[in-house]
């Protein structure tokens, strides 16, 4: 399964990498304003940037809401470099741009997934990455973890290749079920990443054979 770090912090990016652990990033225009990039060119040169950090795919959002802006869009961030991953919402237009890039062998990663048939629509359409937001089902107690169980069986029955990209990840056990349940790749705040590192029963493990090191060896 895929590590993908869900920010446009490039400390942040640049810690994730430096764990050896990171096969991509993905962002949205929240993220982006998070860290306060607007204006075209510093939203692209920010981009930029993070491609500069990390060796895989980096998802970079559209703005535009009809398919002719999205393309428009679309094919100024894929020209931007190798490694960008045209990002575009569920939307009716959203899948003609889809059908459009993918026939043009750019990489898409469909966003703002809530159901199996958006999924459906996402992957007959030829995406790159399908991205169910767990975190914000779980946040209206609508079971997220279930929807990639069901989008990871519907895609297996028919070979889809689109790859399934569990987004809005809120904590290390959606992180563990996601895995359980054969999704590609999670996309995970750090603190998501870095909490799968602790266990208290490490730390008391470690605390011990250091005092019997220092014990033995005064
Ligand atoms: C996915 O690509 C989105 O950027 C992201 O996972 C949304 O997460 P949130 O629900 O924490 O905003």
């Amino acid at each position: 399964m895929k590590f993908f770090i869900d920010t446009a912090n490039l400390a942040q990016i640049q810690e994730a990498q430096d764990m050896g652990i990171l096969d991509g990033v993905t962002t949205n225009p929240s993220l982006m304003a998070k860290e306060g990039i607007s204006g075209d060119s510093a939203v692209l040169a920010h981009y930029r940037a993070i491609c500069e950090i990390v060796e895989g795919d980096v998802s970079a959002e559209v703005i535009s809401t009809d398919v002719s802006g999205m393309i428009r869009e679309g094919e100024v961030l894929a020209a931007l470099h190798p490694q960008i991953v045209v990002k575009v919402p569920m939307t009716k237009d959203g899948i003609k741009a889809i059908r459009y890039f993918s026939q043009k062998g750019i990489k898409t990663n469909c966003t703002l997934v809530f159901s199996a048939g958006q999924a459906l629509l996402a992957a007959k359409a030829g995406a790159t990455y399908v991205s169910p937001f767990l975190g914000r089902l779980d946040d209206i107690s609508v079971d997220g973890i279930q929807l990639i169980e069901q989008i990871v069986s519907i895609y297996a029955i028919f070979g889809f290749s689109t790859m399934v990209l569990a987004a809005s990840i809120r904590h290390p056990l959606h992180i563990v079920k996601c895995a359980e349940l054969g999704a590609d790749v999670v996309t995970c705040p750090l603190n998501a990443i870095t909490a799968l590192l602790n266990h208290p029963l490490t730390d008391v493990g470690l605390e011990k054979f250091l005092a019997d090191y220092r014990k033995a060896n005064g």
